[in-house]
């Protein structure tokens, strides 16, 4: 129904407007003569805008959702985030989201309205959780200061300077107080029900899931090549990033 009703008020409006009759003036920037319909017939665009939404409702697809259940110290989930996941993103970011979740196998009890936490690789394993909980919540820019905890030889002691390095608004004394307050122990405790509520239950971490889901061949995909799964399943045009020969390097030493 909707397209028939915005053509018959095109035509109407266009025999008002158009032809020889004065067209009232354009008050709207290029960058918004397709925001509204109003925009488009003001601005004699119409047809072009319905064109141009169409064929970009066509181009771009949702984007595909990689989530990855880890914990802060546990050396495969290192790897795995710092040297596939996180450039994978760096590449592929219009294309890709990552949600990242530390909580991994840790455990959870109540005591009062707080909850206490228990790590695999003991407290400091549960600190660089909780900074790196902090951090999601408090910045948009988390990912790369979690990419640069994780690679650095000391994840809890380097948070700070990564912090400062890739998002120098933050106060540090704010996450600290989340780190260390009520607002961390909720948000840890919300990690602790996402990670409980996956489906099937998490086996070991690294733990990835792919638009939500998990099963042993998107698993080993990821593992194997994250980059290759996200731009096949992309089911929009690809970025030039997905095809062919640009993701292999080109130059090579040969001895002489
Ligand atoms: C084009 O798409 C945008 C966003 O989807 C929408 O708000 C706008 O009304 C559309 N423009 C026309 C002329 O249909
Ligand atoms: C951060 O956490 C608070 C609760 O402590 C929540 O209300 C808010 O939506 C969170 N923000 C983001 C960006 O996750």
């Amino acid at each position: 129904m909707k397209t028939p009703l915005l053509l018959i008020l095109a035509v109407w409006l266009n025999t008002q407007y158009g032809g020889c009759a004065l067209s009232p003036p354009c008050s709207y920037p290029p960058s918004k003569w397709c925001s509204s319909l109003e925009a488009a017939v003001q601005c004699g665009v119409l047809t072009q805008c319905l064109e141009s939404n169409f064929t970009k409702s066509h181009q771009r697809a949702d984007p595909i959702e990689v989530g990855l259940y880890y914990e802060s110290l546990c050396p495969g989930c290192r790897l795995f985030l710092t040297e596939v996941l996180f450039p994978t993103w760096v590449l592929l970011n219009d294309i890709m989201t990552v949600t990242l979740v530390p909580y991994g196998n840790a455990m959870e009890k109540p005591e009062g309205q707080k909850f206490i936490f228990q790590c695999q690789h003991g407290e400091q394993e549960c600190l660089g959780n909780m900074i790196e909980t902090c951090l999601i919540n408090m910045t948009s820019n988390a990912f790369p200061i979690i990419f640069c905890m994780e690679s650095s030889s000391d994840v809890i002691n380097s948070a700070k300077s990564c912090a400062e390095l890739y998002s120098p608004q933050l106060s540090w004394d704010k996450v600290m107080s989340c780190v260390k307050g009520d607002q961390g122990n909720q948000l840890m405790h919300l990690n602790a029900m996402k990670t409980k509520a996956l489906k099937p239950p998490h086996q070991y971490v690294p733990w990835v899931t792919i638009n939500g889901e998990h099963t042993e061949e998107l698993q080993d995909k990821a593992m194997a090549s994250l980059f290759t799964l996200v731009c096949n399943m992309y089911k929009g045009n690809k970025p030039p990033m997905c095809g062919g020969g640009q993701r292999h390097f080109k130059s090579y030493c040969h001895n002489e």
